[in-house]
């Protein structure tokens, strides 16, 4: 992987003031004394040409009406084609305000109440809320741990498909939130195996996609044989370019059939995503290509750095090498954190992390800690946490 470019090099900068003053949540639950890393956000984006372009738009006051959902899809089918070698059919493609209404959507759409979803523990902590708001029941895949990291055991798929013929939907995090494993394509064609033999429907959260680091590679549900007729990827810029409060997503569905079904929600009841997030999304994923490769080359040296100052300075924490995404989970069974890792964590090191317990069973004692952020400011979490745990 290339170093970042020169005229890029602000990629790796980060103010803590200016951070605050942008009113991101981020930067500003806790005291000004608290290094934040708990939410899925890094602190370098957007790429400049996104905010040259909402700055064009303000000059001209776009503010009204709009049909720029209508260029998101092509878009985005170009920047997974060169991205993901992709080229999903735009006219497939749906777009939505935010990546979790088009999961809910698709529960909506395709499921019924009563119905089984499954999702994979420890996960992202909405998925917990997909079946009691939709009166559906939550089943439960767990990653298992071994001594390399975290994984999924597709036996146990199996045997839960077998036992329950209600289970009708699979949520999958791809890659997962919050320990970074990727599927690889053969643990892909398992899944859609198992869906086609238990009539399951693949609703595939690929937001984190465009950040795997190398030794790994992101395979596009919908790219796996056979997938096409029971999948919905959604996915959106937001993680890439740091556009979490722009409003602008896509589900993308695997033929008309599940197009037709997520279109039977009521436009008005499905909400449309922001001409903000709109043009936001289509600038970066139409000219931020380069950006994210030096984005991906600053992630990298991070989340290598963050490993190698835990493993050598303290041993007791137990992190693994993510394969993606700009977070890491930590086990901190070694200490008395309490019920509330996270808040414990916070108070004995002034850094404040993701609280395991809120990403469902088996999180106890874990945290979530970003690290998208400046090299400097990596190194002060890095600083707080060692001398707070070893103090
Ligand atoms: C796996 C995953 N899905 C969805 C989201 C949120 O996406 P959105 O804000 O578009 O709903 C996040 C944010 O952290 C995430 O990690």
């Amino acid at each position: 992987m290339s170093e970042p470019a020169n005229s890029l090099i602000d990629l790796g900068f980060v103010d803590p003031v200016d951070r605050r003053a942008s009113g991101v949540i981020k930067w500003n639950r806790y005291p000004d004394r608290v290094i934040p890393a708990w939410v899925a956000e890094h602190d370098f984006g957007p790429p400049p040409a996104v905010v040259e372009r909402l700055r064009e738009l303000v000059d001209v006051r776009a503010f009204g009406y709009h049909s720029a959902g209508d260029d998101v899809g092509p878009a985005f089918s170009r920047w997974a084609a060169q991205r993901h070698g992709w080229t999903p059919d735009p006219g497939l493609i749906l777009p939505t305000a935010n990546v979790l209404q088009g999961i809910w959507a698709c529960v909506e759409a395709l499921t019924e109440p009563g119905d089984g979803i499954m999702y994979t523990p420890p996960v992202y902590p909405p998925f917990q809320d997909v079946p009691p708001t939709t009166d559906r029941r939550a089943v439960h895949w767990p990653l298992v741990l071994t001594e390399t990291g975290w994984h999924y055991d597709f036996d146990a798929l199996s045997e839960l498909l077998e036992a329950d013929p209600g289970i009708s939907l699979l949520l999958l995090c791809h890659p997962h939130n919050p320990t970074g494993r990727v599927l690889t394509a053969g643990e892909l064609a398992r899944i859609v195996e198992l869906a086609h033999e238990h009539d399951l429907t693949i609703v595939s959260d690929e937001i984190h996609s465009d950040l795997v680091y190398e030794g790994s590679t992101h395979v596009p549900m919908l790219t796996v044989p056979g997938a096409a007729s029971r999948t919905v990827a959604v996915t959106s810029g937001v993680k890439t370019f740091a556009l979490g409060g722009m409003s602008c997503s896509v589900a993308v569905c695997g033929n008309d059939r599940l197009r037709s079904a997520l279109r039977s929600i009521p436009a008005e009841l499905l909400g449309a995503p922001n001409r903000m997030g709109c043009e936001a999304s289509i600038t970066a994923w139409e000219t931020g290509s380069e950006w994210a490769d030096d984005l991906l080359a600053v992630l990298d040296r991070n989340r290598r750095h963050l490993f190698d100052r835990i493993r050598t300075d303290l041993p007791e924490v137990t992190m693994f090498l993510p394969e993606s995404t700009f977070v890491a989970w930590l086990d901190l069974s070694a200490f008395d954190t309490g019920d509330h890792p996270a808040r414990w964590l916070r108070h004995m090191t002034g850094v404040a992390c993701g609280n395991g317990p809120n990403f469902g069973p088996a999180a106890e004692n874990h945290v979530r800690i970003t690290f998208g952020t400046s090299a400097e400011l990596l190194d002060e979490i890095a600083d707080r946490i060692i001398t707070g745990l070893k103090g």
